[in-house]
């Protein structure tokens, strides 16, 4: 990784980091036990990848953090539910995530359940509560709301992962491998870097250009998953590898094997870097988080 999106990445994950503790609660009450698991994966260690591209889709069009910070940790929240119910026996029975046992680990399966569903549904709480705030050009906050849900729901994440458990173990086919990639981690990152061009008042052609490089960013991003889950190292990573080939996941490498889902990779990246063209320096950082996404160790 370069020293520069080192930099970019390490300064944009602390302001997350110190975002997100501002807004989640302390553990009290009867719902403590969900607060304390909600708790718990938040703020495990994740790169925070989708709130700092939304911060950098932002930025392309001369925002700033501080105008989708509220988004920002509605995207972490999202996805951080994403993953407490991905690691559950009933989807990938992982039992190690973000360098720590799994929620339901901790937790049992109802409280990681329940748990989830309390991360799901603060994300929205907290973009309706900035709305009510007046803080933000309410239409724009709209569209991004109408962009997050679809991209989270059964016309994105949540269809691509239902599709990556019907075919488990079935034959490998590549236009079902780049549907389920491209619904259950492209749709939300696509969403993410968008949301900030959106709310930072960029044009059409620019939103319409930063969603291809959401598109394809995403997609690049779970090849490389996949390619991780076969050759990462379980430490760096903190999470298990070997878990895709073992359930018989359809994946890139198991189709095309791990030197063509590089070469893949790598070319979605390349159009995802075209999509740029007509962006000045300030889409620098969103370069270098695409180039990122691919050469990652975590
Ligand atoms: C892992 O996402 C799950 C996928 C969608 C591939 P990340 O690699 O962004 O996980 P964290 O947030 O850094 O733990
Ligand atoms: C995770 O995909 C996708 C979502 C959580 C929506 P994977 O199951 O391939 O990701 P990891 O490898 O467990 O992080
Ligand atoms: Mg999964
Ligand atoms: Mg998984």
């Amino acid at each position: 990784m370069s020293k520069r999106i080192e930099d970019y990445l390490e300064e944009r994950k602390i302001l997350m980091d110190k975002a997100l503790e501002e807004l989640m609660p302390e553990p009290s009450g009867l719902a403590s036990d969900v607060i304390t698991a909600m708790n718990y994966t938040l703020f495990a260690g994740g790169k925070r990848i989708r709130p700092v591209l939304c911060i950098a889709g932002a930025e392309a069009v001369g925002g700033s953090a501080d105008g989708v910070l509220p988004v920002a940790c509605a995207l972490e929240l999202i996805h951080s539910y994403s993953l407490i119910h991905d690691d559950l026996p009933a989807l990938d029975n992982d039992d190690f995530r973000r360098g720590k046992p799994t929620n339901h680990k901790v937790f049992g399966e109802a409280v990681a359940l329940l748990a989830g569903d309390g991360l799901l549904t603060l994300a929205f709480n907290l973009m309706a509560r900035h709305g009510l705030e007046k803080k933000v050009e309410r239409k724009a906050l709209l569209r991004v709301i109408d962009l997050i849900s679809s991209a989270a729901g059964y016309t994105g994440m949540v269809g691509g992962q239902v599709a990556d458990i019907t075919y488990e173990g079935k034959d490998p086919d590549p236009t079902v491998v780049e549907y389920i990639h491209t619904h259950k981690t492209g749709a939300l990152i696509a969403a993410s870097v968008t949301a900030g061009t959106v709310l930072a008042g960029g044009n059409e052609e620019e939103i319409q250009s930063i969603n291809t490089y959401g598109q394809h960013t995403g997609l690049a991003f779970q090849i490389a998953d996949d390619v991780l889950n076969v050759e990462g190292n379980r430490d760096v990573m903190g999470k298990e590898i070997g878990g895709d080939k073992v359930r018989g996941k359809i994946t890139y490498p198991s189709i095309f094997g791990i030197a063509e889902s590089k070469h893949i990779q790598t070319a979605i990246v390349d159009r995802a870097l075209e999509a740029l063209d007509r962006f000045d320096e300030r889409a620098e950082p969103l370069r270098d988080l695409a180039r990122y996404i691919i050469n990652r160790k975590l």
